[in-house]
């Protein structure tokens, strides 16, 4: 019988989770860029704000982060979450797996209160969890693109009209 099951990250999963990530990037066309590195100084730095492990039957999966970020939107700050890395072993990808996490890191998200979530990723993939290249449009951001989405926390909250986006600084030191 399948046991899946998703925990948030321990101190000891460190280990684990740098061989995930190392692994999913690996495999893409893109290669590894060091996302384990900048899990680990986003850490250090206490810009955590929710890392997840998939488990099945005890062996880790699968693994979500989500850093704080400094996001100011008409003329106040709000907390704001930037999702990334997500990460599937190779072989398990296409299962759902990083879709049942970012799912579930987003209801940990609502739960905190936090207001917004930001992503750099692929426009095909991120919409279906709620994010919309429209609103991340609204906020200058380095990242600024069609790669670029957010998404409102609180579904019924208005969109700002405007502002800026701010990753974490260990965003910035990577290569
Ligand atoms: C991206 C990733 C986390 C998705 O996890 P997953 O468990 O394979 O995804 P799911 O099974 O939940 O969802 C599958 C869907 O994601 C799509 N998908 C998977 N990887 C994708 C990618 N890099 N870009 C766009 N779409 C992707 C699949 O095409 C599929 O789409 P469909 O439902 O329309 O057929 C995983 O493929 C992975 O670890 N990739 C390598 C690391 C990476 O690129 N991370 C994202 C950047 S932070």
């Amino acid at each position: 019988m399948r046991d899946d099951v998703v925990t948030p990250a321990l101190a000891t999963n460190a280990g684990l989770i740098h061989t995930i990530i190392r692994e999913a990037f690996s495999g893409t066309d893109f290669g590894y860029q060091g996302e384990a590195e900048l899990v680990r100084e986003l850490v250090a730095d206490g810009d955590e704000l929710v890392s997840i492990i998939y488990w099945r039957n005890h062996q880790a999966l699968g693994h979500l982060f989500f850093s704080r970020m400094n996001v100011e939107a008409d003329g106040k700050l709000i907390s704001a979450a930037g999702l990334g890395p997500v990460s599937v072993l190779p072989e398990y990808q296409g299962q759902g797996i990083g879709s049942g996490l970012i799912r579930m890191g987003i209801m940990i998200l609502e739960e905190k209160g936090v207001d917004i979530s930001f992503v750099l990723g692929h426009e095909s993939y991120y919409p279906r969890f709620g994010y919309s290249p429209d609103l991340a449009a609204r906020f200058a951001s380095p990242f600024a693109g069609p790669h670029f989405m957010a998404m409102m926390l609180d579904s019924d909250a208005a969109w700002p009209l405007g502002g800026r986006a701010d990753y974490a600084p260990a965003f910035g030191r990577m290569g």
